[in-house]
């Protein structure tokens, strides 16, 4: 490591530990060692927003909690730009969960089937997202889904219902590609 590196290094981890005594009192929850980088935006009642230890959201994620509740477990990564919704309703992220950049997840949003204006219409159903979920970059979690243990969900897929653990999906209709052998 040369001299430049090692000062930046050193500015990271100041800025790491600074960054964590700011927001701590700000939040719900912001465990050990857990990160907020710069340009993250919690929206609403911030003390509605919980996280785990070790955990790390990225620069310019978006954390709209409003009325309701997200929780980040341990060891999480929510990458830069992931927008997560739970204006109403709740979003639980369970352990060492990696959330890609630009994913959007929802908690709430607005149901059309009783044809009245999007408005007048409101669907909130919580999301649980079980422990070592991985999500790929840009993929949208809608209300009410539950991905299970150790799923991984593909690079843009749109997912609309629930996701068995150790399962791999992928699509706009989401399909399912393969079943992995459970650990
Ligand atoms: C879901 C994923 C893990 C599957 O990986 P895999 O099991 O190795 O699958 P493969 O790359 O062998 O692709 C299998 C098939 O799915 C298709 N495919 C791969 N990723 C896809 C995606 N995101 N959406 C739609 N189809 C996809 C491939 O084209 C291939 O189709 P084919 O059999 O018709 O050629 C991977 O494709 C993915 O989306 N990873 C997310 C990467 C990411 O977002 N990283 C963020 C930075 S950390």
């Amino acid at each position: 490591m040369n001299f430049i590196d090692l000062l930046f290094k050193i500015k990271n981890r100041l800025s790491k530990v600074i960054r964590h005594y700011i927001r701590k009192p700000f939040i719900g929850a912001l465990g050990k060692g857990s990160n907020i980088k710069s340009g993250v935006r919690i929206v609403g009642n911030p003390y509605r927003l919980k996280i785990g230890k070790k955990t790390t959201v990225w620069q310019n994620a978006v954390l709209s909690v409003g009325n309701g509740e997200i929780v980040i477990g341990d060891n999480c990564s929510v990458s830069v730009g992931a927008f997560l919704n739970s204006t109403r309703g709740k979003i639980i992220i369970g352990n060492r969960v990696g959330i890609s950049a630009y994913c959007n997840i929802y908690s709430c949003s607005f149901g059309f089937s009783d044809g009245g204006a999007w408005k007048d219409s409101y669907q909130v159903a919580d999301v649980v997202i079980e422990d070592d979920v991985f999500i790929g970059a840009g993929a949208v979690i809608l209300p009410g889904v539950t991905l299970g243990k150790g799923a991984i969900v593909a690079a843009g897929a749109v997912v609309n219902k629930n996701v068995l653990a150790y399962t791999v999906v992928g699509g706009v209709t989401l399909k399912t590609w393969y079943t992995m052998a459970s650990k």
